[in-house]
């Protein structure tokens, strides 16, 4: 059944206060519920939502209910009729959390109870009405065996604890502000805290705690800091400060996402918490950063201000990951991270944008909302929130925020309301802007130009299209912030004057807002020095830009001010060149040669290496198969693959000695840090590294085994892992049996493992990922594995996944067959690759359908995989 957004309607009833009492056991949990309630509405029929609940007894103001007052639903709600206008309910079911593998609602984990209640997992655990603009006042007991559950958390501040017979013991949780049903937790288990405190601006005192599995405790510093230095960015840049006396996190090793959060009891993926320098790579170490600012912000973008829907999602997540990527910026080089993401956002949000589950920011409907947490969602999103701080300005952003706030603490609200808050804040019209929120596709900006010498006339002709989307046959201009600049022949930046403007203020840098589907930006005062458009600085706006040539992409490469600009023009560069070698590979041609201006490029980045290193090995690398393969009309993923690593080869070959010269000169000296500048030393020392192994006759293997064998850190050594398991070294079985004997015990390090051997270029890749999903390291059950070597194979070898046997495809389905009846979120998420056949040749497209075909034969397919399944076939 799809649920549509103009379909709202308010609950029917409100919940004042929750009142649970949870009895923990691995297989009959029991939950007493007593909710005070009250109607909102005309109807008279209370509807609960309920699923895979047994319930064992229930009453309405003390009065049990029964058949036919009281009736079961279809899908496993509760529907009693004819409630009273106010009214206390108490239900009293039972549930297994051992047999709950699909990791929603209560779940055990090594033993260890944990919840994941966003989106609609709550009514796994009691009836209740889960929907987000259902907020109420909870209060938590939990009572378990002292022996196996030392530890009993939930959200908000204690309120007691104490012992009872039998061995067993309870402790209560108060939470003071009303929250929705989805940011409900409960841990409880063997796990020991790793303590902290933070006193907040106005001088309360917040105990902070991480808690994870014995012998963890030395993995959580990062996080520690990261949440301390999260909870003192909010404070100075927004002003909000931490509303409860505790901030306790829990770790679990299986677990849907990234992390969630619970109103003062975080839930984390492990992958996100623990970080030793033996055991985590850069990569992890700024992951945690962000991810736990996420969570952290989320307190007041998400729960203080909640959503009134799950169309609203962006609403906080659009919002909350804004205000990661920001932060995160501010702690670590500004420009490296930006690129970062938007190298993300093109891997990830443009294909979606482009594909057969395209949908608006806020989408229109959904089948599963678990289908919804889409890169769309959070990093176009984020994109969104970024583009319209930019133009009203930052300062009317802050008061636009804090409007917000003010107007809607405690409250579930929509993307209208917070575009409201902006737009009465700052007093500039976000009618047009919104079209951001409701129009899938991503825009296409368009480029010409016309100088007039003679004049010192400059015409800068900006368009926008975007492509149809499932739903979304015609589109509308949408306003697009273009942050630009203009280069004269020498790459000096001239002044920017447009037509009628007064020549004194004439800034070197100003954002062009494109509002309509065709404008022209006549600058003038130029005398005779033709301009060179530096367009979309600090990527201004989410769009592709097309129409520059080579020439002019060459030059912002090597000239550019601004950082974002000359990496973009040089990837633009590269992407135009491969393109041209793959159409010459395919003819027929020659072994494709490294072309002197993309040569010329490198050598410009390497020249410029050491002045800042992260930027330099981000420049270094050559768009993604996949990035190039989407800029095809008709992917050829071998001919993309053989180009790619010709170009590789060419380019270690041509540079071999300055490789080698970063390699020895960057090491590090003394103990591992993660500051920014050590992270891109070594960033730019294994970029080395690896161009280095591909250069014939080179001693980069030497020095990858070499490096491997030092076992400095986990940046280098799987830097060094990752260039022999791609290579036919005689060391690579060794050194990967080496490194599965030392790591065997640690699932995140086994998950790296699993992840390199799945993202090998080698030849009999596919063989080794079926071997691998046979090994008994592998657990379907654990959605962190099962990405290391599903996804990771699936999403990032474009190819060994379309072999053209087909084996990959039907590698993939199997293993969503498999998956689905045990965790079909994730079962649901592993679909995507196989939607892509559009863009493959015929044979390719007939056989990822038959293998979508064959997934929706399947009986009692779960409703997220059927969604996802089905709208990837659509014509
Ligand atoms: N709100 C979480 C976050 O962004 C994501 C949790 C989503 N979980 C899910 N099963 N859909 O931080
Ligand atoms: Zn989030």
């Amino acid at each position: 059944a799809t649920i549509h957004r103009q379909d709202y309607r308010p609950p029917a009833f409100l919940v004042d206060s929750v009142e649970l009492h949870v009895a923990l056991h691995p297989t009959a949990t029991r939950v007493r519920a007593r909710l005070a309630m009250r109607r909102n509405g005309d109807a008279r029929d209370l509807e609960l939502d309920g699923e895979a609940l047994t319930l064992i007894e229930a009453s309405l103001d003390g009065a049990p209910l029964a058949a036919p007052r009281m009736e079961h639903l279809p899908g496993g709600g509760l529907r009693i009729a004819d409630a009273p206008d106010a009214f206390v309910l108490e239900t009293l079911v039972e549930i297994s959390p051992e047999a709950n593998t699909e990791l929603s609602g209560l779940y055990l984990s090594g033993g260890n109870y944990f919840t994941q209640c966003e989106a609609e997992g709550f009514r796994r655990i009691t009836f209740f009405p889960d929907r987000p603009d259902v907020m109420a006042r909870y209060t938590v007991t939990i009572e378990a065996d002292k022996a196996t559950c030392p530890v009993l958390l939930s959200n908000g501040n204690p309120a007691g604890a104490g012992d009872l017979p039998g061995d067993r013991h309870w402790a209560r949780w108060e939470d003071p502000h009303p929250k929705p049903s989805y940011l409900f937790a409960l841990v409880a288990g063997d796990l020991v805290a790793v303590r902290d405190h933070f006193t907040t601006r106005s001088g309360r005192q917040v105990a902070l705690a991480i808690y994870v599995r014995q012998g963890d405790e030395d993995g959580c510093g990062h996080a520690m800091d990261s949440l301390k230095a999260a909870m003192a960015w909010d404070e100075t840049e927004y002003g909000l400060e931490y509303d409860l006396d505790v901030f306790n996190i829990a770790a679990v090793s299986d677990f849907n996402m990234g992390a969630m959060e619970n109103k003062g009891l975080n839930i984390f993926n492990t992958k996100y918490i623990l970080a030793r320098p033996d055991t985590a790579t850069d990569g992890d170490y700024e992951g945690i950063e962000t991810v736990v600012a996420h969570e952290y912000f989320h307190n007041w973008t998400g729960n203080r201000v909640t959503c009134r829907d799950w169309f609203q999602l962006s609403l906080k997540e659009g919002l909350t990951v804004f205000r990661d990527q920001h932060f995160s910026e501010h702690m670590g080089s500004a420009a490296v991270k930006r690129l970062a993401n938007v190298r993300r956002l093109r891997a990830a949000q443009f294909p979606e944008d482009a594909g057969p589950m395209a949908h608006p920011v806020r989408p229109d409907s959904y089948v599963e909302i678990n289908n919804f947490y889409t890169a769309t969602v959070y990093q176009k999103g984020s994109e969104v929130v970024r583009m319209m701080r930019e133009l009203i300005g930052h300062e009317n952003f802050r008061k636009g925020m804090d409007l917000y706030i003010a107007r809607h603490d405690n409250q579930a609200v929509t993307i209208e309301d917070f575009v409201s808050a902006m737009q009465d804040a700052s007093g500039v019209d976000l009618s047009r802007f919104s079209r951001w929120y409701a129009q899938a596709g991503t825009p296409e900006l368009r480029v010409e130009d016309d100088f007039d010498a003679s004049t010192g006339r400059y015409t800068l002709t900006l368009s926008q299209t975007t492509p149809p989307t499932p739903g979304q046959p015609e589109k509308q201009p949408v306003p697009i912030p273009v942050a630009m600049g203009l280069l004269g022949p020498d790459g000096v930046a001239l002044p920017l004057r447009l037509q009628g403007e007064d020549a004194a203020e004439a800034p070197e840098e100003r954002m062009l807002l494109l509002e309509e589907a065709r404008q022209d930006f006549v600058f003038e005062g130029l005398g005779n020095r033709r301009p060179t458009p530096s367009l979309l600085r600090g990527f201004s706006a989410p769009v592709k830009l097309t129409g520059l040539e080579l020439p002019a992409l060459g030059f912002l490469a090597a000239q550019d001010s601004d950082p974002f600009v000359r990496w973009d023009s040089g990837q633009q560069y590269a992407v135009a060149e491969m393109l041209r070698l793959i159409g010459a590979h395919r003819a027929g041609g020659a072994a494709p040669a490294l072309p002197e201006g993309l040569a010329t490029i490198f050598a410009a980045v390497l020249d410029r290496a050491e002045a800042d290193p992260a930027f330099a090995a981000e420049a270094l690398a050559l768009p993604s198969e996949d990035f190039v393969a989407n800029q095809m009309p008709v992917a050829d993923p071998e001919a993309i693959h053989l180009v790619r690593q010709a170009l590789r080869r060419e380019i270690g070959a041509r540079f071999a000695p300055r490789f080698a010269g970063l390699h020895d000169a960057l090491q590090d000296t003394g103990p591992y840090r993660i500051d920014g500048a050590s992270i891109g030393r070594r960033a730019l020392r294994n970029a080395a590294l690896s161009y280095l192994a591909q250069a014939p006759g080179s001693d980069g293997l030497p020095r990858a085994r070499a490096q491997f064998a030092a076992g400095a850190n986990m940046t280098d050594v799987l830097a060094a892992l990752r260039v022999l398991a791609d290579s036919d070294d005689p060391a690579r079985e060794d050194a990967l049996a080496a490194f599965h004997a030392s790591w065997r015990h640690d699932p995140l390090v086994l998950d790296k493992w699993f992840m390199l051997q799945a993202t090998s270029s080698r030849a009999d890749t596919l063989a080794q990922v079926q071997a691998l999903a046979l090994h008994p390291d592998f657990d379907i059950r654990n959605p962190n594995r099962v990405r290391a070597l599903v996804g990771a194979f699936a999403a990032s070898n474009p190819v060994h996944f379309h072999a053209a046997s087909g084996e990959g495809y039907r590698f993939l389905a199997e293993m969503v067959i498999a998956l689905d009846p045990v965790n079909s979120q994730v079962a649901a998420r592993m679909v995507s690759p196989l939607g892509d056949w559009k863009r493959q040749s015929p044979e390719r497209a007939a056989m990822m359908r038959a293998e979508l075909e064959r997934i929706l034969a399947r009986p009692n397919l779960s409703k997220g995989t059927f969604e996802k399944v089905s709208k990837s076939l659509a014509e």
